[in-house]
């Protein structure tokens, strides 16, 4: 099943006209169509008013707001309102509230916060979702499903130090071969019960908070279980529902590089990936599209949803910027350029009260449609009836790939030493970065995805290595692909033992190297690394390499180790592995990609343009759409690389025509058949997608 099937991009966002009276609903409806809003998250915290006592349920008002939806000719994507716990449950049931870090079990408060081994939770969060089922699968308004709401965050309760130690029964059987996997030899851990196992905290193997333990073997599989624990909640809504309803696509929206879960476990149990952005402040564009991609490797480069972003502010951090006049519809066309086939909001219209009555709304307090953050969303609003169904289904015909891996984002990140300053997103977002700067398209893939369509393979801070995947670089590389690692990579297993060989383990042979050494200094402290014409500032982490067959590219320019490689090639095969030891400061990054791109002939036709994002997409029916973003404020002068129709604007350029972006500026060129011979690249549907259509 894949995300639902609607005529245009679906637009709108989260909307809980319970929070205020109902005339002003008519307000609502009204400015929804001036502003070309078509689609409604519905009920995502509204569970103290669906079920106000355990044996009471009231869907009136849902009843009215799905009603009008329909009436308006709207459609709803439905929440089963599960994330945010009535008041009298928590009284009722105290397990469902968690037990922190620090082993302190929480009162009522907040949202997000439920125990997920809570059988009271589990029962009626279960029976809330086959309630709303039953009682809107086959409501007119209804589009999809959205199950809960962020699921995130961990619990130390007794209920999951059980399931903890059940998860561990299942996946070890035996403790001998838990002692084994876990090391427990070390500092006299060895386990004779499985009553003896604690959950990983403050209280038991964490020293210095969660990112420090004593057994990262131990954390790593907490962080496992509690992963699946949080799916088990979702699993268990998604039965019921689709007990009642075999079709209406079922999402839950994630956040993107969220660290705590695992989201490649999670993708095969979703319909389709949604998501909710809000970069980080000052992010550079390609955080966001990193994260898009990500999201879209989640169900094999199949079209997501963008869930929730701000239409103008946040209000949960310390400073609260404003998205400047653009910057909204140039973040929504990116989404839509990554392979978003709906733009949805948080939020509709603001809340009156509570913590994020200052988060921006598509409609403020004072209901006007005269404010330029509505202006603007009804403009995009517009442009998207424009687009029409022209990138719905479409796909991403991606050469490169980036290998994303939560088990080495965790380990790396939990481990002692080498260095507590390399951050995984850091790391890999450089490489991205650089590979998107180049023009090319990236997928962003788990460890265990098919690499037959790709030609490079990026797998930055690849520090566990599981299953066959060493074997599947090599074979990637023998066939012609170039594959490239970096420092802190194939250090250890799944269990997070280190590999009993050079490093980088299993990736040795591919690389042409052996690593006996490394270094790591402070954050201020910069090692020059020369390739070529360019001196790269390199930082964190110094490997210090022995060539077994690899030709350094680069070297370090001072200590006692100058002059031996930072940067290394190895032939392989009809192909390549490059390994680079440290790390580069991004000139140094963009270089190296560059010129692994080149050598597959992957530069884009705007990749001297610094500010301007490309992107492409491939309609079912073959059409090639090429987005181009221009990031800058001002505006960006191209010369056409083939001829094409700007579908936003109607204006046909033939190849070689001057092409101006207006500053944060957005064309979508559909590309002519008869210009793509200049960059292939970039138009043409890639293997891996012909006959698979989304749509
Ligand atoms: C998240 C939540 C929303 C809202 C927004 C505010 O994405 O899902 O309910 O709290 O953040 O930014
Ligand atoms: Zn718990």
């Amino acid at each position: 099943m894949t995300a639902p099937r609607t005529p245009k991009v679906s637009y709108g966002g989260d909307y809980n006209p319970e929070q205020w009276p109902e005339p002003v609903w008519d307000e609502d409806h009204r400015l929804f169509t001036r502003a070309g809003i078509d689609t409604l998250t519905v009920g995502v915290f509204s569970w103290s008013l669906t079920q106000p006592a355990e044996n009471t349920y009231d869907f009136a008002i849902l009843d009215r707001i799905l009603d009008r939806a329909a009436a308006e000719g709207r459609r709803v994507c439905l929440a089963t309102g599960t994330a945010a716990l009535p008041p009298w449950l928590a009284k009722k049931y105290p397990d469902v509230n968690r037990t922190d870090f620090e082993g302190r079990r929480h009162r009522y408060g907040q949202r997000h916060n439920f125990c997920p081994s809570s059988p009271a939770y589990r029962r009626l969060s279960t029976q809330m979702a086959g309630r709303i089922a039953e009682r809107y699968a086959r409501h007119p308004a209804l589009l999809a499903w959205h199950i809960n709401n962020e699921y995130g965050g961990l619990c130390y309760c007794e209920l999951c130090a059980d399931a903890f130690r059940e998860w561990l029964r299942e996946k070890y059987a035996t403790l001998d071969a838990l002692n084994d996997a876990w090391c427990t030899t070390f500092w006299s851990h060895r386990y004779t019960d499985w009553t003896e196992i604690e959950p990983p905290n403050a209280l038991t193997e964490h020293w210095r908070g969660p990112d420090h333990t004593a057994f990262q073997g131990t954390t790593l599989d907490y962080f496992r279980f509690t992963t699946d624990a949080l799916l088990g909640c979702f699993l268990a809504e998604k039965e019921v529902i689709r007990a009642q309803d075999p079709d209406a696509p079922v999402t839950t929206n994630f956040m993107g590089m969220f660290r705590p879960l695992d989201y490649h476990r999670w993708a095969p149990h979703l319909d389709f990936a949604s998501w909710d952005s809000y970069p980080p402040l000052d992010a550079p564009p390609t955080w966001p599209s990193l994260a898009h991609d990500l999201m879209r490797g989640l169900k094999d480069g199949a079209p997501f949803w963008l869930m929730e972003q701000t239409p103008s502010t946040t209000a949960c951090r310390e400073v609260n910027p404003l998205r400047r006049p653009g910057e909204l519809r140039l973040a929504t066309f990116q989404a839509v350029a990554h392979g978003a086939d709906a733009a949805l909001y948080f939020q509709m219209r603001a809340s009156r009260g509570a913590c994020e009555k200052y988060h921006g709304a598509v409609i403020g307090h004072a209901g006007r449609d005269d404010t330029r953050v509505f202006r603007e969303v009804a403009e995009i609003g517009r442009e998207l009836e424009l687009l029409g169904d022209a990138s719905l289904g479409a796909r991403t015909p991606a050469r490169t790939a980036l290998v994303f891996d939560w088990d080495s984002w965790w380990a790396l990140e939990i481990s002692d030493g080498p260095s507590r300053l390399v951050r995984y997103q850091d790391t890999v977002h450089a490489y991205y970065r650089a590979a998107r700067e180049a023009g090319a398209d990236v997928d962003v893939i788990p460890q265990t995805a098919d690499l037959a369509p790709y030609d490079v393979v990026i797998a930055p801070a690849l520090h566990m290595i599981k299953g066959d995947l060493a074997a599947r670089l090599e074979a990637a590389a023998g066939r012609g692909a170039t594959v490239l690692s970096t420092f802190l990579s194939g250090r250890v297993d799944e269990h997070d033992r280190a590999f009993l060989t050079d490093v980088p383990g299993p990736l040795a042979p591919l690389m042409g190297i052996r690593v006996d050494e490394w270094d790591s200094r402070a954050r201020d402290f910069v090692q020059p690394v020369r390739m070529g014409e360019l001196t790269s500032d390199a930082r964190l982490v110094f490997e210090i390499v022995l060539p077994r067959g690899a030709e350094p590219v680069g070297t370090y320019g001072a200590d006692f180790y100058a002059g031996t490689p930072a940067v290394t090639r190895n032939k392989y095969g009809k192909g390549e592995g490059w390994y680079v030891a440290t790390a580069l400061d991004q000139p140094g990054v963009n270089e190296v990609v560059r010129r692994i791109l080149t050598r597959h002939d992957l530069i884009g036709p705007y990749a001297d343009q610094p500010a301007v994002e490309t992107a492409t997409r491939v309609a079912p029916d073959g059409t090639a759409l090429l987005f181009l973003l221009n990031h800058a404020p001002e505006p960006a002068r191209l010369t056409a690389h083939a001829t094409a129709t700007d579908l936003l604007t109607d204006k046909r350029v033939e190849q070689g025509d001057p092409l101006t972006l207006d500053p944060l500026g957005t064309a979508i060129l559909r590309i002519q058949q008869s210009g793509i011979n200049r960059s292939a690249a970039h138009v043409r549907p890639a293997h891996r997608t012909s006959g698979r259509s989304s749509c």
